[in-house]
């Protein structure tokens, strides 16, 4: 049997009206493939055209796919991965022939003398935006599953197939410098607003209205985009922005605007040119390199198998303790078609974890992340408890009530003796032993911890803690339900703090012993941003609780052997009644949910190398002590659990002097 081909493209014959070429994608992503079957629907269309024989007249062409979530998601960065990995001797000419290759088939696509629609169901990213921009029409499903965007930026580059030319050749600059400059993703009414597309139908209706487009029956109205701001203004605004949030450590911004600005006095073929020029500039950076290894682990977080075992899907799950972190969880999977049941231990704590899933889901509403019906049946899919229900039809329980042992292993013993034999046992715990929590189970086979992080809803990654006893079974039916929920697993041997916590709680201790020094929370914080992380961890502390932090930290002092005297100054902090954010002080003092802050006046980068070292140091003993089997799944988990400094790769890539060099890492 032949292999399946990536596109097919039919003719929709028109019975007394002209006929429309429909070309369906069957492919997540543009590969070498894809492209050579376009080429070639191409040359067929452009021969019709030549012929000018009116009975094979075409009137127009539809781009559309035949994915249920996806249109394309871009280039192959598989593709382009293994090209990095090359020389840069050889690696240049075959970038340049990628380029190359997709700029001239987006052209022929824009020089065709026949409208074009790009008919778009679900993600149209990167190249897939970029095909769609060649197009004379653009209409998108009014699906949520449907999004909009160029995340090159995200990835140390540019979009070099003709993006960073034709966006703002359609948008307002202000609001094409935000869409390259972000990466962010536009859900089709934001779209529309920005007039990155033209229409918005439903889906079944999109080849419908795409043909009556071309035949001019339906007359689209498009708004004049004007921005009155002067452009030097928009690009000075543009440059700070950038500055502000990255603190000058990513080079494609920069090179973004530069670009921009360039192509607005290039001819046509200049500006592509230049967009080569620049996209080979920035693959030869290590950021560049450090985001695209990100990009990959990603991917392989997604597809991991932890055992070839066929397990059964989890449908239904409880989750106890209503919580923070509970609600979180339950709204999270429930959104994620898995039937919730929530337990407390009062009403109030249920009302106010129900309160808590019922604003996210409000939130993801106005964010578009979900349309209203599904997240009125995401929201039908949470019940709640508070007293002895049944749960022997229940496929997974996730404890996330206090970080007591004691409490913990309480609760777990009677929930294990409602189960069924097949069912799963999960805690969220931060820090605790999952070997200490299964000692009071009759099956700690069926144990395991599923570390979610705080908001639930944003993190992405989730630690899978293996006990000793726990089976290969249970981790990869906990490592399944983890993908198809839509997080990144990472699975790791119970020890203290795991991965993330064992590296964050010593840097966190040690920062809040530098007061002590006479070092300010200011000065710290401020540094620690211009090593490239999201948040100083004075910031961090406030956000995550002085109270969470002070118990973590108290459990892993003498199982870390975590040095200085940073735990007593939370403590003291403590006992002033201040826990951080949510009691309006901390180090820092909130007003309307912001800290206020002083000048910064020391400087406290000798500070922030010993604190990186920290990090650095704690994550080669977590290797050493076998928690996670390659150095790549610590960078990876403080990244994803964290934000570390993506662009450095992680703490086990970044092993020089961390605020005057980067380690280049070789994929
Ligand atoms: N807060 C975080 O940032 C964070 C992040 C990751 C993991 N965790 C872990 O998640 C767990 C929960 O943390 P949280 O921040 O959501 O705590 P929380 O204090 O916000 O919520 C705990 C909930 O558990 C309930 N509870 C207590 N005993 C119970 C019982 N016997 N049965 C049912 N419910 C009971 C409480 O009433 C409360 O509603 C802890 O183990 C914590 O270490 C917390």
């Amino acid at each position: 049997m032949g292999k399946q081909k990536t596109i097919t493209s039919t003719i929709v014959n028109g019975h007394g009206k002209s006929s429309v070429a429909v070309i369906q994608f069957n492919t997540n992503s543009l590969t070498n493939e894809t492209f050579n079957e376009l080429n070639a629907v191409l040359s067929d269309i452009e021969g019709l055209q030549e012929m000018n024989d009116p009975s094979n007249k075409l009137e127009g062409v539809i781009f559309t796919s035949e994915k249920d979530k996806i249109f394309l998601a871009g280039a192959d960065l598989f593709e382009l991965s293994k090209i990095m990995e090359m020389g840069s001797p050889w690696r240049e000419p075959l970038l340049r022939d990628v380029i190359g290759r997709g700029q001239s088939t987006f052209e022929r696509i824009e020089k065709l003398n026949i409208p074009t629609v790009a008919a778009i169901h679900g993600m149209c990213l990167g190249g897939g935006l970029e095909l769609a921009l060649a197009c004379d029409y653009r209409i998108t499903s009014n699906d949520s599953k449907t999004k909009l965007g160029l995340p090159e930026v995200t990835l140390g580059i540019l979009p070099a197939w003709g993006g960073t030319t034709r966006l703002p050749e359609l948008l307002t600059l202000p609001n094409a410098l935000t869409a390259l400059l972000t990466g962010k993703l536009y859900a089709p009414k934001p779209a529309l607003k920005v007039g990155l597309i033209d229409k918005i139908v439903h889906r079944e209706n999109l080849v419908s209205t795409s043909l009556s487009i071309i035949r001019k029956e339906t007359r689209l109205k498009r708004k004049p985009q004007r921005s009155f701001i002067p452009p030097f203004i928009v690009f000075n605004q543009a440059a700070k922005n950038v500055k502000k949030a990255t603190n000058g450590n990513y080079p494609a911004p920069n090179k973004i605007i530069e670009t921009v600005k360039e192509c607005r006095s290039l001819a046509r073929k200049d500006c592509f040119r230049r967009e080569v020029d620049v996209f080979i500039e920035l693959t030869n950076t290590p950021e560049m390199a450090n985001l695209l290894r990100i990009f990959r682990l990603q991917e392989e977080s997604k597809k991991l198998k932890f055992a070839s075992i066929h397990t059964k899907p989890i449908k239904k799950a409880v989750v106890v303790g209503a919580g923070t972190m509970g609600a979180g969880i339950a709204q999270w999977i429930s959104s994620r078609g898995v039937n919730v049941l929530l337990k407390d231990v009062n009403e109030d704590a249920v009302s106010a974890g129900l309160k808590k899933i019922g604003d996210l889901y409000v939130q993801g509403v106005r964010k578009h992340k979900f349309d209203r019906p599904a997240a009125r049946d995401g929201l039908a899919r949470v019940s709640t408890s508070i007293g002895n229900t049944p749960l022997h039809t229940s496929d997974l329980v996730i404890e996330a009530i206090v970080e007591k042992l004691d409490v913990k292993q309480k609760v777990l013993s009677q929930l294990e003796e409602k189960l069924s034999d097949d069912a799963i046992i999960a805690t969220n715990t931060s820090a605790l032993s999952i070997d200490d929590m299964a000692s009071c189970l009759k099956r700690p086979e069926r144990f395991v911890g599923i570390h979610f992080f705080n908001p639930v809803h944003q993190m992405k990654l989730v630690e899978i803690v293996r006990g000793s006893k726990t089976s290969d079974e249970t981790v990869q039916r906990a490592v399944q339900f983890v993908q198809k929920i839509g997080k990144l697993p990472v699975v790791v041997k119970d020890s203290p703090g795991f991965v993330v916590n064992r590296v964050l709680l010593p840097y966190l201790v040690q920062a809040a012993g530098k007061l002590n020094d006479g070092f300010s929370a200011e000065s710290i914080d401020k540094a620690m941003i211009g090593f490239g992380m999201p948040m100083g961890p004075f910031r961090l502390m406030d956000e995550i609780g002085l109270d969470v932090c002070y118990h973590v930290a108290k459990d892993l002092e003498a199982r870390l052997k975590i040095k200085g005297d940073g735990i007593d100054v939370l403590k003291s902090i403590l006992d002033d009644g201040h826990l951080g954010k949510k009691t309006g002080k901390g180090f820092y003092k909130y007003k309307n949910g912001k800290a206020v802050r002083n000048q910064a006046t020391e400087d406290a980068a000798h500070v922030a190398t010993l604190l990186v070292n920290t990090m650095v140091e704690e994550s080669w003993k977590i290797l050493d002590d076998g928690v996670v089997d390659d150095r790549k799944w610590i960078d990876f988990s403080m990244i994803m659990g964290t934000g570390w400094a993506p662009f450095r790769g992680g703490p086990c890539t970044h092993d020089t002097d961390p605020i005057t060099s980067l380690t280049y890492q070789k994929l």
